[in-house]
């Protein structure tokens, strides 16, 4: 397998990477939250190249990007003055930034984004470089994570080169990404706003905005399904103790004790003073690093389940489960 695909930075990659765009090409690209392949949205064969590319079932819908919220009406529609209004006030606060809202789709927008749903995912992403590819190109941007599907989503640009680099051309590299765990998605409904993905923006940042339905949120989405995020080795929580093993690999939340750590094969620390921001920004890297690493086996410390250690939590229990259930997802998932 050949990962030629190019690494760019700065002006120069912004250029070449609009040229693949305007001509119905894929780019790996860089977002605070995690590296994307993207696609002109309104090119449904460049949207058909992404789902080829990373392997992905074409009833797992994308992420539609904007640079501003003034390009809401180019994609999604309001179905009510309530709606429009809490929209912008969602904007208001959190965009630019990591948040994903399904909203009703444009009837222009192509179908193959969607899935065929007649909601769209629409974010306003705050990277300088993501937003100058957007408004030079003139076109929303379908984005998914830049990894194979169902494994673990990049968080620099040679981890796409590792994941993707065999099938795309080109990739931006602006460094690692600073929130390093995928958008929040928020879904609206009549009956209240329901989180559909845990991420950066959290549900006690969002409570402020409206009440939230009491139904336990519905796995409706293949990124929310249990196999998600894998690594190849077989990955196992720590809900308490650590328990050594010389074969293992521990992914540990905070430094451990010396002796702990000399008692597993390899060990990768997520922020050596226990901070849960950094502990998000470094966490696929330091899974991807031991995933390649000598230790046969996986094990990973509980984080506190609180801001943005729920989507954390969240992550690594899909970890876990598509590591241990390695054919797949349970059946009939995707027959939406
Ligand atoms: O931070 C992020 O959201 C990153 C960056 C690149 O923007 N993107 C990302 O995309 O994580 P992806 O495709 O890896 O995950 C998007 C999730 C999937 O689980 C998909 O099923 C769900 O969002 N989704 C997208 N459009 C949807 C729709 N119209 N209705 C329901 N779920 C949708
Ligand atoms: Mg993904």
């Amino acid at each position: 397998m050949s990962l030629s695909a190019r690494i760019l930075i700065g002006e120069e990659g912004v250029g070449e990477g609009v040229k693949i765009l305007r001509a119905g090409g894929i780019v790996g690209l860089p977002t605070e939250t995690v590296y994307g392949l993207a696609a002109d949205a309104f090119q449904p064969l460049a949207v058909a190249r992404v789902f080829d590319a990373k392997q992905r079932p074409l009833s797992d819908p994308l992420i539609v990007h904007l640079p501003e919220t003034s390009w809401l009406d180019r994609v999604a529609r309001f179905t009510s003055q309530r709606q429009e209004d809490l929209v912008k006030e969602l904007a208001a606060t959190f965009w630019p930034g990591p948040l994903t809202i399904l909203l009703q789709k444009h009837p222009d927008l192509p179908d193959l984004v969607t899935a065929g749903s007649n909601q769209v995912a629409v974010r306003v992403t705050s990277h300088p470089y993501f937003q100058e590819v957007l408004r030079q190109l003139g076109s929303p941007i379908a984005a998914p994570s830049a990894n194979r599907f169902g494994r673990i989503s990049p968080t620099s640009a040679e981890d796409v080169r590792i994941e993707l680099g065999d099938v795309i051309s080109l990739i931006l590299d602006a460094g690692p990404c600073s929130h390093g765990l995928e958008s929040t998605i928020l879904s609206l409904e009549d009956n209240g706003m329901r989180i559909l993905r845990p991420g950066p923006v959290t549900m006690d940042q969002l409570k402020k905005f409206g009440h939230f339905s009491l139904s336990e949120s519905i796995v409706n989405t293949p990124g929310s399904l249990p196999g998600h995020y894998a690594p190849r080795k077989e990955l196992h929580i720590f809900e308490s103790d650590i328990i050594a093993d010389q074969a293992g690999g521990l992914l540990a939340f905070r430094t451990p004790p010396r002796e702990l750590a000399k008692s597993f094969a390899a060990v990768e620390v997520l922020s050596s003073n226990g901070d849960l921001r950094e502990a998000a920004a470094t966490f696929y890297g330091a899974l991807r690093k031991l995933d390649q690493s000598d230790a046969l086996r996986l094990y990973a410390e509980s984080v506190p389940n609180e801001g943005i250690g729920v989507a954390i939590m969240d992550r690594l229990r899909r970890a876990s489960w598509g590591s241990k259930n390695k054919k797949g997802h349970p059946a009939g998932i995707f027959s939406r």
